[in-house]
């Protein structure tokens, strides 16, 4: 086979390529081969679907490629609450959820693998010995290229073949060849549930490692009939699915407030014209929402930004440095203090109070007077002063040196210096270079951080403030 170099790749896609070949424990190569294989032998005949990862966002999908999403492998067993499985594959989804479908032969009796490949969007599977996916070790993959496995309903009979270790269809060899955790939803006659065989082998299958979401009590199909035996709602079952995926993070900032600055300030020059910089704010809303996650209480004040305001997440919206600075007062008493705004250093002292006009007497004389330094102002404070000041030192040349001259005039306690000069594309660009400054009895340590988006530099450095937080605390 020929060998392919895939080339101009933009970074998003590298990215979820990357994550996908890591999650799935391979190469980029091997994963792009798997794509391409996947494309040219699984076309999905309801209703068609471009290859994996070319996949345009839509609506029901959001806003993310589908293999960015977390995945999940739907066994649909055979028994009544087959049906309650379509929605199931709707709830899920609703959660940002890929499902893929395996119909039991038993299951078939109940539902189409037409409705459930329609309503995940997805082929369905339901043969062992189909030559396309065997081309590739279909029943392996199946159990191996998701998340989590998800059995819903998990009927008597699948459960004794699980704790039996069969593999004579596709679902039960799918379970047995899986190195995924696997969530069954049980579902049968309360009699079979309370069944002295079914008991041993819902024993066997917990000691096995196997996790179960109900069944619930209550009226059964059979007329006059209730019990424990019915399949938990799929509302139930897709959060338990989410719990899997979605493991609730941990919140070391919890009880913190932190306050950012962040975006550019504008000065104004007259009604109409102001003084602005190239600060496009990503790196500060970036920050607050990596502090948001870590469970701390934040207040964002940012300077005019083309940026949507993260959520959960206090947003002060302010024009002017001194606008900002007034903002960033009226916030204390905070924990910890991140300004990452670029404050323009001077503004318009005699600011036309309408639109300056052009004359025969050349420019306007405009005379600039320097902006307040508010985060020398918040490091200097003696009551109040945040017990953690974090500063940025945006630099175009000598980095090093003048972020610690910087370090050193503004009396806070760490830098986050980076190299903004226009070939680096870092102002308004999603990527960062920086280095964090820090102070290492009387000397200055520099830790220098590889290229990562800024995303990534958030959540290092919100890592970073938790365990100093919880070292001081
Ligand atoms: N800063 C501030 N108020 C100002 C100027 C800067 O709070 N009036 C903060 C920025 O938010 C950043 C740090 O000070 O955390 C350094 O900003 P930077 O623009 O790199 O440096 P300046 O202080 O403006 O110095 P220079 O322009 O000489 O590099």
């Amino acid at each position: 086979m020929a060998s392919l170099t895939i080339r101009k790749l933009d970074d998003a896609i590298r990215d979820e390529l990357r994550l996908r070949a890591a999650r799935n424990g391979r190469s980029v190569e091997d994963e792009v081969r798997v794509i391409l294989r996947e494309a040219a032998h699984y076309p999905s005949p309801i209703p068609a679907t471009p290859p994996a990862v070319l996949q345009a966002p839509s609506a029901d999908r959001g806003p993310r490629a589908i293999h960015s999403l977390p995945r999940v492998t739907l066994i649909i067993g055979g028994g009544i609450a087959a049906y309650k499985a379509l929605d199931l594959i709707r709830r899920l989804k609703e959660r940002q959820i890929h499902v893929r479908c395996v119909l039991t032969r038993a299951a078939q009796q109940f539902v189409t693998p037409l409705s459930a490949s329609a309503l995940s969007n997805e082929r369905a599977y339901t043969d062992l010995f189909d030559a396309a996916s065997e081309f590739d070790a279909g029943h392996i993959r199946l159990g191996r290229d998701c998340d989590l496995i998800v059995v819903a309903p998990a009927t008597a009979d699948l459960m004794a073949k699980m704790a039996q270790g069969h593999a004579d269809d596709l679902a039960s060899a799918i379970l047995l060849a899986a190195n995924r955790p696997i969530l069954l939803a049980p579902a049968m006659n309360p009699l079979m549930w309370n069944n002295a065989a079914t008991r041993r082998n819902v024993a066997q299958l917990e000691r096995d490692g196997i996790a179960m979401i109900g069944p619930n009590a209550g009226e059964m199909a059979e007329a006059n009939e209730a019990g424990v035996g019915r399949m938990a709602e799929p509302t139930e079952i897709a959060a338990a699915a989410e719990k899997f995926l979605r493991p609730p993070q941990p919140r070391p900032l919890a009880g913190k407030r932190v306050l950012i600055t962040a975006g550019p300030t504008h000065e104004p020059i007259d009604p109409v014209r102001y003084i602005a910089n190239r600060s496009s704010g990503k790196q500060g809303f970036a920050i607050a929402a990596a502090a948001q996650a870590a469970g701390a209480d934040v207040i964002l004040v940012s300077g005019p930004v083309d940026l949507d305001d993260p959520a959960g997440v206090t947003v002060k919206h302010v024009e002017s440095a001194r606008d900002m600075l007034a903002q960033v007062e009226a916030s204390l008493p905070v924990d910890i203090a991140i300004f990452a705004a670029a404050v323009a250093d001077w503004r318009v002292d005699n600011a036309g109070e309408q639109k300056l006009k052009k004359t025969s007497a050349g420019m306007p004389p405009l005379q600039l007077v320097e902006n307040p330094d508010i985060l020398a102002t918040i490091s200097k404070l003696r009551e109040k002063r945040p017990p953690l000041v974090i500063g940025f030192a945006a630099e175009t040349e000598h980095l090093i040196d003048n972020a610690k001259a910087k370090f050193a005039r503004k009396g806070c306690d760490w830098i986050v210096a980076n190299d903004v000069s226009p070939a680096t594309g870092v102002m308004g660009g999603d990527r960062n270079t920086v280095h964090l400054l820090t102070r290492d009895g009387g000397e200055i340590a520099v830790d220098s951080w590889p290229v990562m988006s800024k995303e990534q530099v958030a959540t290092e450095l919100v890592a970073r403030i938790a365990r100093t937080v919880e070292k001081t605390s």
